[in-house]
């Protein structure tokens, strides 16, 4: 019997411009199904979804759950603590036991780069990358710019700064992959230590100080300091970090949109009194992050 062909998102790279549209269509159907009463449709009833987890998460692994439920679809949840990698099975020993229960996709978090690229490569059924490692994290880039779409009315034109651990960040290297597919112009501010070498040659205009990065952007994006994959202190103190890079109300002028993927260190990148900017879209980025996920679940099940 022919392979059945199957469908994951492993990354925003894999994606074209037309893919990435018409899940922000599908995004805004799903966005209309969340404003009514019931919230739910059957669109994915008789289906299973696990979550594999191996990373601590809160927005990624719940907004995954309710997209799911959301669609009529039962979850299974796999926590990584108190399983059975405490006796050394496998990643992809697990992810075939889990399997063999019925399930009709994964998604996955590891630490590892290429670990849902691995899933998906031994699975029947399709894997969603949901973080692996530094490398990429494709649902969060297309819950960012479906957010700026809804605000804005349009991406092409926009200009977009990131700011931030940008060598640590799956978050970061998803939007440079995004960014040129749905016309958005990206600026890039970091500590030096914090630019990898190779993103000098990729043409993005690349800034080590906030004022110049931010003025005239419509919107900014910023990001945490990923401590737990930081080999060596990048910055002489944290204090410093804050005092040059930290993103403080000053910095902003009317109309300029925030954006956080969460989880946010207030007072280290991100100044308190921006939790009272009133441009900041950042709850509506978890919010935009269901429909995001709702698009991404049906399109990959049924699309
Ligand atoms: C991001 C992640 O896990 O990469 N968070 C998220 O998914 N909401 C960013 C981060 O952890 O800083």
């Amino acid at each position: 019997m022919p392979e059945k062909p199957k469908n994951d998102l492993l990354g925003i790279r894999y994606l074209s411009a037309e893919q990435i549209q018409a899940l922000y269509q599908l995004a805004d159907r799903f966005w209309e199904v969340l404003q009514q009463p019931t919230r739910k449709v059957a669109a994915l009833t008789g289906s299973t979804v696990a979550l594999l987890f191996f990373e601590s998460s809160t927005r990624t692994k719940l907004s995954f759950e309710l997209a799911a439920k959301r669609l009529g679809a039962d979850v299974l949840n796999f926590s990584a603590t108190g399983s059975s990698l405490d006796k050394g099975e496998t990643l992809l020993d697990t992810a075939l036991n889990i399997l063999a229960m019925g399930v009709d996709a994964f998604v996955v978090r590891h630490r590892g780069v290429g670990s849902a690229h691995f899933l998906a490569k031994h699975l029947p059924v399709p894997v969603i990358n949901a973080g692996d490692g530094t490398h990429e994290h494709p649902t969060q880039a297309l819950l960012d710019t479906y957010t700026l779409y809804r605000h804005f009315g349009r991406l092409e034109g926009l200009t977009l700064t990131i700011i931030g651990d940008l060598f640590h960040s799956r978050v970061a290297l998803s939007h440079l992959h995004i960014a040129p597919k749905v016309g958005l112009s990206l600026r890039l501010c970091a500590p030096p230590s914090l630019i990898p070498a190779l993103w000098y040659q990729l043409g993005y205009p690349i800034y080590t100080e906030v004022v110049p990065a931010v003025a005239g952007a419509d919107a900014v994006l910023v990001l945490r300091m990923q401590k737990e994959r930081q080999s060596y202190p990048p910055i002489a103190s944290w204090q410093e970090y804050s005092r040059f890079y930290q993103l403080k109300p000053e910095h902003l002028r009317p109309g300029q949109v925030l954006l956080h993927p969460g989880p946010i260190n207030w007072g280290v990148e991100l100044h308190p009194a921006l939790q009272a900017w009133p441009h900041t879209r950042i709850l509506d980025q978890v919010t935009h992050g269901v429909a995001i996920r709702m698009a991404v679940l049906y399109w990959l099940l049924r699309g």
